[in-house]
C-alpha cells in the first residue's frame, strides 16, 4: 500500500517573505528526496484561480464578508478534490501557500466572522483533512506592510489598515498556541539568512519526528 503523503501549509501576514521561503521549503523537500506538489490558496485549480480573482479584486464584484468566506471554501472544496487529496493519496507531499488557518485569521479574527461558522464550513469541506505541519512566518504588521507597500499594485486585502493585520497576526498566533505540535513559528523579522536557518532547523527536527 502506498504511504499517504504529508500536507504542509505556509502562513503569514503581508510582506513576511512567503514566496521566497516557500521556494526554500520546496528545495529542502526535494533535497530530502520527497516528491512535492506545490500549490496555493485561494487558487490551485482553474475554478479556484477564478475565485481568487473575485476575492482579490476591488470593484462591483467585491464580495461581502459572508460571501467572501463562502467563496474561500468553494475554492478549497475544489482544490481538495482536484489536487490535494489525489496527491496525498498517491504518496506525494503537498506544500500549500495558505490554507484554512488563513480563513480563521482573515475572515474570523480580522473580519469578525464567528469561529464556529468557520468551523462548520471547515468540517463540511475538509472532513478530517488537516495540515500535518503549518509554518507561520511571523512579523509585526508595522514592518510587513512597509515591505508590501513597495509592490506595484495592492489587492483588496493589502489595502486594509494596520489594525486589520494586527488582528490577522493575533489570529495566527492564537491558533499556533492552541495546537503547538502542528505549528512551526518563525520570526520573520530577522534577515533572510536568519529566517532560513530557523526554517531549516525547525523543519529538520519536525522531519526527524514526523517525516516518515
Ligand atoms: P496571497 O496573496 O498571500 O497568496 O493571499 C491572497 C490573499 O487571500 C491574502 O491577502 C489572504 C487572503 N486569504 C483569505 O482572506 N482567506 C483565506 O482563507 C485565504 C487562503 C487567503
Amino acid at each position: 500500500m502506498i504511504e499517504r503523503g504529508k500536507f504542509i501549509t505556509l502562513e503569514g501576514g503581508e510582506g513576511v517573505g512567503k514566496s521566497t521561503n516557500l521556494a526554500f521549503l520546496q528545495a529542502r523537500l526535494l533535497d530530502a528526496g520527497i516528491d512535492v506538489r506545490v500549490t496555493r490558496e485561494p487558487g490551485g485549480t482553474p475554478l479556484g484561480e477564478a475565485i481568487r480573482s473575485l476575492l482579490l479584486n476591488e470593484g462591483p464584484t467585491a464580495p461581502s464578508a459572508l460571501a467572501e468566506v463562502l467563496l474561500v471554501f468553494a475554492a478549497r472544496a475544489q482544490h481538495i478534490q482536484e489536487v490535494i487529496e489525489p496527491a496525498l493519496a498517491a504518496g506525494r507531499w503537498v506544500l500549500c501557500d495558505r490554507f484554512t488557518d488563513a480563513t480563521y485569521a482573515y475572515q474570523g479574527f480580522a473580519r469578525g466572522l464567528s469561529q464556529s461558522a468557520i468551523a462548520t464550513l471547515e468540517s463540511l469541506v475538509q472532513g478530517s483533512l488537516q495540515p500535518d505541519l503549518t509554518v507561520l512566518l511571523d512579523l509585526p504588521p508595522s514592518i510587513g506592510l512597509k515591505r508590501a507597500s513597495q509592490r506595484a499594485e495592492l489587492d483588496r486585502f493589502e489595502v486594509e489598515d494596520e489594525a486589520f493585520f494586527n488582528r490577522v497576526r493575533e489570529g495566527y498566533l492564537t491558533r499556533s498556541l492552541e495546537n503547538p505540535e502542528r505549528w512551526l513559528v518563525i520570526n520573520a523579522g530577522q534577515d533572510l539568512e536568519g529566517v532560513q536557518r530557523a526554517l531549516a532547523q525547525g523543519f529538520s527536527s519536525w522531519m526527524a519526528s514526523h517525516g516518515s
